[in-house]
């Protein structure tokens, strides 16, 4: 399998649509600790984890622990879908603040993979559409990610890939 290779002082980004897998792989690479998880954050915030009220809250909290972390040289990673390119350059930005690389690893699976495993959750619900419209801006972004200024972009294609991938931190 791919090994994946990160900052092991710096930011990751987990990129990819609801249900491309995310939670599980940071789950499977990372510590507990070193994940920042924007569903986590809004279930502080809200009292319903459904409540898109909140998501404002929700990010300001993200970006505060991934601040305080970065401060204190701690590899972080952010569990948020990050299909859109804003929500990645605010992300990246704090790394620059704090002299630190950041790197993304995009979970590019299908539409059909992610809704067929959205609909067997009993955490959350969502909608085929909603999957269908963050689809859609990640498949418009990949192409120029590479301009984003990410020290390393790894795109897996697919469950296979993913499931095989490893992470080695570097310096
Ligand atoms: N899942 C699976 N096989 C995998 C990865 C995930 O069956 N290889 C299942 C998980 O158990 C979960 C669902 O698919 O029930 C969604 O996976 P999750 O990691 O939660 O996806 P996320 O990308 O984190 O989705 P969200 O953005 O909604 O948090
Ligand atoms: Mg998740």
């Amino acid at each position: 399998g791919r090994v994946l290779r990160v900052p092991d002082t710096g930011l990751v980004l987990l990129v990819g649509v609801s249900g491309s897998g995310k939670s599980t792989a940071a789950a499977r690479w990372f510590r507990p600790t070193q994940v920042v998880s924007s569903d986590a954050c809004r279930a502080l915030v809200s009292d319903d984890e459904n409540d898109l009220s909140a998501t404002g809250d929700a990010f300001e909290l993200v970006n505060a622990i991934v601040a305080k972390r970065l401060k204190r040289r701690l590899l972080t990673v952010v569990d948020a879908t990050s299909v859109r390119k804003d929500d990645r350059a605010q992300l990246v930005r704090i790394a620059k603040e704090h002299d630190l690389p950041a790197a993304a690893i995009v979970l590019d699976v299908t539409e059909g993979t992610a809704n067929k495993r959205n609909a067997g959750r009993t955490d959350r619900d969502i909608p085929p559409r909603v999957v269908s419209r963050q689809r859609q801006n990640l498949r418009r972004d990949l192409k120029r990610m590479d301009r984003e200024g990410f020290r390393r972009l790894h795109v897996l294609r697919g469950e296979e890939e993913i499931a095989a991938a490893r992470v080695e931190p570097e310096r």
